[in-house]
């Protein structure tokens, strides 16, 4: 289970001509590995994301997952293949404002290959993000540190190997975003995932046992 990319470089068509975001941005993550990325704001955090979310295709250079490089995939493969293997948690919740916490922890679960355990899956992530009693509540009626937990729960539930998280505690009040930041790589550390994340908050890149930096469209070590 590895994460490879190598070379990648994405450009931005513009009016002004072409906008080279990434230049051969190279990363290597093997199972159980975490990341923080940080970088000013611009400098090609989120695309960087997207691209290893397979949300978008890079300009040149690949990605692999488990080796396999998802963008030879045709579309439909593709939604498949992210799907089932990658997670992600955005700095906005993006949950469904009429269904229940559990509920929206269950909607990556609706589309392909069913689990019969999908349920019982999901109830004990939310035990683990510590919601057990708020399952039938919607998203109106949780904090915000609450709701961004729902988000990491929905992240897991297909049991990924590579979870993306961009910004995830960019709305959160200190206290709140250091509690759902030790939360993340908790999970992370049980299920042995690959986590990528992006933040501005130097107090959460702490955590993380490596940082890196966009800087020059390319990812580089920091202390
Ligand atoms: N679809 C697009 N077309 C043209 N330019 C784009 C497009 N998407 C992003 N960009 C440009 O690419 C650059 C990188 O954007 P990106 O969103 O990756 O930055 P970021 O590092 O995530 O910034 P922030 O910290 O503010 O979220 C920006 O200058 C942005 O204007
Ligand atoms: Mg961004």
């Amino acid at each position: 289970m590895s994460l490879q990319v190598e070379q990648l470089g994405k450009d931005y068509p513009t009016r002004g001509g072409t906008l080279s975001v990434l230049r051969n941005a190279d990363l290597r993550m093997e199972r159980g590995d975490s990341l923080a990325v940080m970088g000013p704001s611009g400098s090609g955090k989120s695309t960087l994301l997207h691209i290893l979310g397979t949300l978008d295709r890079p300009t040149s250079g690949t990605v692999r997952l488990n080796g396999q490089d998802p963008f030879a995939l045709a579309e439909p493969q593709l939604a498949d293949f992210r799907n089932r293997h990658i997670g992600f948690i955005f700095q906005e919740h993006h949950l469904l404002p009429q269904c229940s916490v559990l509920e929206n922890v269950l909607v990556p679960t609706l589309v392909g290959e069913r689990s019969p355990d999908s349920e019982k899956w999901a109830r004990e992530l939310l035990e683990r993000v510590g919601l057990s009693d708020r399952l039938d509540h919607r998203p109106a009626e949780l904090s915000g540190g609450e709701r961004q937990r729902v988000a990491v729960a929905r992240a897991l539930v297909r049991r990924p190997v590579l979870l993306l998280a961009d910004e995830p505690t960019g709305n959160l009040d200190r206290r709140t975003a250091q509690a759902v930041g030790q939360l993340l790589l908790e999970l992370h550390q049980q299920e042995r995932t690959i986590l990528v994340v992006v933040t501005h908050s130097s107090e959460l890149a702490r955590t993380f046992p490596k940082r890196m930096e966009m800087a020059d469209g390319a990812l580089q070590a920091v202390e």
